[in-house]
C-alpha cells in the first residue's frame, strides 16, 4: 500500500514535469507570426480590446487556448485561431509568449485609488473579494494554482473579461470563482481595476 502510494506521488511528480516540458519556446517562435498581428509581435497588444500575452503563464495560455479550440469558451476570432493549432502548437506558443516581458500602460489617474484599493482589499460591502489573494499582491498570478497574470493587462480587454465572468459566457475557473468575484462588482468598479491592473508593474 505504501509502496503504492509512493509509486502514485512519483508518478504524478513525473506526469506533471512532462507536462510542462512539452513546449518548446524556440518553435512557439516560429509559430507566433500570425499572432503578432493582433497580439504584437513581443506579446504585446497594440489595441485595448486585444489582450497581451506576454509573460503569462504557460499553463494558463495553454487552458485558454484549449477553451478556444474545443469552444467551451465562445469567440470568433479566436475560435478560428485555435482551430487549426495542434497539441504540440498550443504547448510550443504558450512556452514561447511565458519567455516575454509585459510593458505595463499607465493608470488614469482619477480611477487608480479607487482601483488600487480594491484590488488590496475588494470590497467587504458588496462582497467583492481582494484581488491580490489570488492574483497576488503585483498581478503576477500563480502558475502552480493556475491563477493568471493581470499585472500591465489592457484596460478594455479587462472589463470585457469581468463582465463575461459576471454574465456566464466565461466560465471563471475552478467553481467558477470568477463569476462571483465579477458580478459583485459595479461598473464603476470594473473600469477603476481595470484601469489599475492596466498601469500595475
Ligand atoms: C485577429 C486578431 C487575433 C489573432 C490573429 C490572434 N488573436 Fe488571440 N485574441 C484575440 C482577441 C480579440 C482575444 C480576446 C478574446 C476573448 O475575449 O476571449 C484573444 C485572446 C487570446 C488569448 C487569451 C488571453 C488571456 O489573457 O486569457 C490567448 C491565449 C490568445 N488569444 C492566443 C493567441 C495565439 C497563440 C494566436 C496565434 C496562433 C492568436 N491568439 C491570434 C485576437 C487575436
Ligand atoms: C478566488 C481567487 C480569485 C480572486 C479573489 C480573483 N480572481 Fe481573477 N481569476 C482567478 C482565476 C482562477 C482566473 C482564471 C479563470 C479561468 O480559468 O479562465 C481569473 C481570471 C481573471 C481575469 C482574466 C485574465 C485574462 O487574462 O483573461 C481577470 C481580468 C481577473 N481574474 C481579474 C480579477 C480582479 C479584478 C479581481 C478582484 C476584483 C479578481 N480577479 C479576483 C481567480 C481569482
Amino acid at each position: 500500500m505504501r509502496f503504492l502510494l509512493m509509486s502514485a506521488v512519483a508518478f504524478a511528480g513525473l506526469s506533471t514535469l512532462a507536462a510542462d516540458m512539452t513546449g518548446d519556446a524556440d518553435a512557439g517562435k516560429a509559430k507566433a507570426t500570425v499572432c503578432g498581428a493582433c497580439h504584437g509581435a513581443d506579446g504585446n497588444s497594440i489595441n485595448s480590446e486585444w489582450p497581451n500575452l506576454a509573460g503569462q503563464h504557460a499553463n494558463y495560455t495553454v487552458a485558454r487556448l484549449n477553451g478556444y479550440k474545443s469552444g467551451e469558451t465562445k469567440d470568433p476570432v479566436m475560435g478560428a485561431q485555435a482551430a487549426g493549432l495542434s497539441k504540440q502548437d498550443i504547448h510550443d506558443l504558450a512556452a514561447y509568449f511565458a519567455t516575454l516581458s509585459v510593458k505595463p500602460g499607465e493608470a488614469n489617474p482619477e480611477m487608480v485609488d479607487l482601483g488600487a484599493q480594491l484590488y488590496r482589499l475588494g470590497n467587504d460591502e458588496t462582497n467583492v473579494a481582494s484581488c491580490a489573494a489570488c492574483h497576488g499582491p503585483k498581478g503576477r498570478g500563480n502558475p502552480v494554482a493556475m491563477m493568471p497574470a493581470i499585472a500591465g493587462q489592457r484596460f478594455n480587454y479587462t472589463i470585457n473579461q469581468l463582465n463575461a465572468f459576471a454574465n456566464g459566457t466565461r466560465y471563471g475557473g475552478i467553481n467558477n470563482m470568477m463569476h462571483d468575484v465579477a458580478k459583485a462588482m459595479s461598473t464603476e468598479e470594473i473600469e477603476a481595476v481595470a484601469s489599475f491592473l492596466e498601469g500595475l508593474h
